[in-house]
């Protein structure tokens, strides 16, 4: 059965140290593990010590010197003492391991002949028996020991206390980590890894040794990670007062992992596209992503590590607090608005539809049956969004001062969602029992928005009411506490100074931000002289769906006029996916698609405006996708005839703008040298939207400006950008410009999945066939999580026309891999499988070919717990 938040008890014994010693070889790697446990005073007095194993071979297992027969208390899965000592005892251990057979990446495991681990949720109990959860803290001291030409290099967590000579041709290696720590932050590295350098003097002084470890030769691309790094160790001091705390902190880049990255304490293991970086590879949102890993995970030191969870039900507490750090980081490094309308981007696409189908679940989930299942969006994005709501309700000083109680009060502790939430009530005098109710329902609130003005009183009263629909298992919702930051804005398109006629409270008055505690709330501004547009939930302060009584015209000057950058950003989109749900209506009805030379106008004058904010304005060029169309549109969706409203317009914008189109995308000729930062990024965002938008409305002339453009690239996200146009038009030049690039970049696998995504979202009729060819490939490999994502991945979730292929062949294919990944990796099975997320919404048709593909694999036997959990529930 599942696993129950309301269960929760601590354990009956607790384990001091750890004393590890790990001698690495390719299939058969010795694990002697030296625990010191004992009773714990909240457990239970003689309860038998019952031990977590996955799949292990034990060798030895010795309680304080005795040797214990194998046979009577252990199996692969779980190590039974069922009389232990009532005081502290030594329990050794020695397991073996192959990590060479080890393709699920979690344990130890190989890639790219190294030695890894990750641990994460629960992959310490594949490496040695232990009480694999996260209230278990210990200190962990690591001995590893292997063949010098093999692995001459040799990492785990914490300090380095000692390495030398171990026999012939054997070298070893003795790591310290002072910090009790649970085992899901253990990590080992072993390999013939290349490295840079490079050391940080703390605010107080302590001088802390940087490495990052990449693969052999590619160390010149590892630069750009640790100036990241080094930037989020500086803002972490001066933002939250956060110090480094040990002598060293090491990064490694892998090219077999199965996340983003693992915040191991003082050692954090990456796949490698979040690590390397040159012009000639990375494109500017690859480094975008890798400034914000970098510093997420360097963040956990202290959100996750120094303060970690409780239990797994509380993932959000250090995932939801380290993402909105880390999006508050890079909104410092960059462009804070562009920064929020790429994170909120995000959210509406990974977790609005999370929240909308049957995969719902709160951000702090109630019950689980495979915790790896719940690495979800909702559980880091919508928990950011938690925090960045509490903020705003309490404001900056409070939220500063609740931190900094939280950081001194449950250091070095395991901690809850009510702890945390007990230091901000505290520091800002509030009650949020309400509050903490966002943690406890699944769903997105919609918040409908009504205004009406008086011209003889001059007032405009603002209605606000909010209601959650159902989701599994929570048939009926309670109101939110949501802070709502309001502006009025004149038809002259100036700002209207709020005056509210009843009292405001300190923070409405000074920041405009009006908190809606219950189901309903009616704000009426006094002093307006003229009707104004409402221009609500700015900077997107609450994580709602907002409804709106607004006209065109409303969002057209909104649009031009907003002094809040993402809602004019938002109004934009929101007459964007207007006209294409009207567009969607118009095509299944037999009728033609509509089209506004206003909106087409209003567009291309906020992109020659781009001098301010490039990246801003690129943001103004990219359309809702078809799957915000479906998201919107929410039931009996029809992804093709989403696809032709969205063609229509992109087709139509083209054309009508194809002079004002070219001319932005002159003005950003650059002939400068390459330089990831956020303005140069932005000005060739900007010009290869243009491109884009060019290309839709003009194939033939599109066609030759993109492969001029790709030809001359001297950098990779120029060269995308192009190819990325050309791929969208079906011609020759398409596929000699696609082999050209193939045979360019074959032996860089990371930018081979540039080119697998490319190719797997064209939306084209004979797309599946090209994707399946490409799955047989040799730069294809299914035991590579980056390779299934990237082609796999992008067609399930980057490609809703052939996906959503009307004969359903599209959710076969997604299935019939899902079922073969099985078997190799769970996690990244039961990952692509939840592609199926949004099945129920979709028209009758293809709803029931979405349905034989998920019986059919619910049919199977023998699926991975992961697996079976994500079609179970899919299905529920
Ligand atoms: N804690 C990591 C991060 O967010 C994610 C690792 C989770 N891995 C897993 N296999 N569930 O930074
Ligand atoms: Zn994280």
């Amino acid at each position: 059965g599942p696993i129950r938040l309301a269960d929760y008890r601590p354990t009956d014994y607790l384990i001091d140290t750890v004393d590890l010693d790990v001698r690495l070889d390719e299939t058969a790697t010795r694990v002697v593990a030296r625990l010191r446990l004992r009773p714990n005073p909240l457990g239970r007095a003689g309860a038998p010590l019952m031990l977590d194993g996955g799949d292990l071979k034990p060798l030895r297992i010795v309680l304080d010197n005795q040797p214990l027969d194998l046979a009577k208390v252990a199996t692969p899965n779980s190590l039974r003492i069922a009389d232990p000592p009532r005081s502290a005892f030594t329990l050794e251990v020695e397991t073996e391991l192959n990590p060479s057979a080890n393709t699920r990446l979690e344990g130890l495991y190989r890639s790219n002949n190294a030695y890894c681990t990750q641990c994460e949720a629960e992959g310490f109990r594949r490496i040695t028996y232990y009480l694999d959860r996260p209230d278990v803290m210990a200190v962990f001291t690591t001995r590893i020991e292997a063949a010098r030409d093999e692995a001459p290099v040799l990492l785990s967590n914490g300090n380095p206390v000692e390495s030398g000579e171990a026999g012939p041709g054997r070298h070893y290696a003795i790591w310290h980590d002072p910090f009790p720590k649970p085992c899901y932050l253990f990590a080992l590295v072993g390999g013939d890894l290349g490295s840079i350098h490079d050391t940080f003097a703390t605010a107080s002084g302590r001088k802390v040794e940087l490495g990052v470890y990449v693969e052999k030769g590619k160390e010149h691309r590892a630069h750009y990670a640790m100036e990241s790094l080094i930037h989020a160790m500086r803002w972490d001091e001066f933002v939250y007062g956060r110090e480094y705390d040990l002598d060293v902190f090491n990064i490694v880049a892998v090219s077999d992992f199965t996340m983003g990255a693992m915040e191991n304490k003082g050692l954090n293991i990456f796949n490698d596209k979040y690590i390397l970086a040159i012009a000639e590879t990375a494109t500017d949102a690859d480094y975008a992503h890798i400034e914000s890993v970098v510093a997420h995970e360097y963040f956990h030191n202290w959100t996750g590590n120094r303060i970690t969870c409780r239990d797994w039900f509380q993932l959000c507490l250090k995932e939801g607090l380290t993402v909105y750090r880390d999006q508050e980081f890079s909104g410092d490094q960059r462009s804070r608005s562009v920064q929020r309308i790429s994170d909120v981007r995000a959210l509406r696409a990974a977790q609005f539809p999370e929240d909308a189908g049957p995969l719902a679940h709160n951000v702090r989930p109630d019950s689980y049956r495979e915790i790896n299942n719940f690495y979800t969006a909702t559980v880091y994005e919508k928990g950011a969004e938690i925090v960045r709501m509490l903020r705003a309700l309490i404001g900056h000083d409070a939220y500063h001062a609740g931190m900094a109680l939280y950081f001194e009060r449950f250091d070095g502790k395991a901690a809850t969602i009510e702890d945390f939430l007990s230091c901000f009530a505290e520091a800002s005098g509030r009650d949020l029992a309400d509050f903490a109710q966002w943690y406890a329902q699944a769903g997105t609130p919609r918040l409908r928005v009504t205004g009406a003005y008086d011209a003889q009183a001059q007032t405009y009263t603002l209605k606000l009411k909010q209601a959650t629909g159902p989701t599994p298992g929570q048939p009926t919702k309670k109101p939110l506490p949501m802070p709502i930051r309001i502006g009025l804005v004149g038809r002259d398109g100036a700002e209207i100074a709020l005056a509210q006629e009843q009292p405001w409270s300190r923070r409405e008055e000074q920041f405009g931000v009006f908190e809606l505690a219950g189901a309903e709330r009616t704000i009426v501004f006094k002093n307006v002289p003229t009707p104004p547009v409402a221009s609500v939930n700015r900077r997107f302060s609450a994580a709602v769906i907002v409804e709106q009584d607004l006209s065109d015209d409303d969002l057209l000057l909104l649009m031009a006029h907003d002094s809040d950058p993402f809602n004019k950003w938002q109004a934009a989109q929101s007459l964007a996916t207007r006209l294409m749900v009207r567009s969607t209506a118009a095509i299944r009805a037999g009728d033609m698609p509509v089209f506004s030379d206003d909106f087409a106008d209003a567009l291309a004058a906020a992109l020659e405006n781009h001098q301010a904010d490039p990246a801003f304005a690129a943001q103004m060029a990219a359309l809702p996708t078809e799957n915000d169309l479906a998201r919107d549109i929410g039931d009996n969706v029809d992804p093709e005839a989403i696809f032709l409203a969205r063609k229509a317009l992109r087709d139509g914008i083209g054309r009508r703008l194809s002079q004002r189109l070219l001319a932005v995308y002159d003005q950003l000729q650059s002939d400068a040298a390459y330089s990831p930062d956020a303005a140069s990024a932005g000005r060739r965002a900007l010009r290869n939207a243009c491109l884009d938008l060019f290309a839709a409305g003009n194939h033939a002339e599109g066609a030759e400006i993109a492969l001029t453009q790709f030809q001359r690239a001297a950098n990779m996200t120029d060269k995308m950008g192009a190819l990325s146009a050309l791929s969208r038009l079906p011609t020759p030049t398409r596929e000699k410009a696609l082999e050209f690039f193939y045979r360019a970049h074959c032996d860089e696998p990371l930018i081979i999945d540039k080119w697998f995504s490319l190719q797997a979202t064209i939306p084209e009729p004979d797309t599946l066939a090209r994707v399946k060819r490409l799955t047989r490939i040799h730069a294809f490999n299914i035991a590579t999580p980056n390779r299934v994502y990237a082609l796999i991945g992008a067609f399930a979730n980057g490609n809703p026309l052939c996906f959503n292929a009307a004969n359903g062949e599209g959710y076969l294919f997604v299935a019939d891999l899902a079922l073969e990944i099985d078997s190799v990796n769970p996690q990244v099975a039961a990952r692509l499988l939840s592609s199926f997320r949004s099945w129920r919404n979709l028209e009758v048709e293809r709803r029931g070919r979405a349905e034989q593909a998920l019986r059919k694999v619910s049919e199977t036997t023998g699926l991975s717990p992961d697996l079976r959990d994500i079609v179970q529930r899919a299905l529920a």
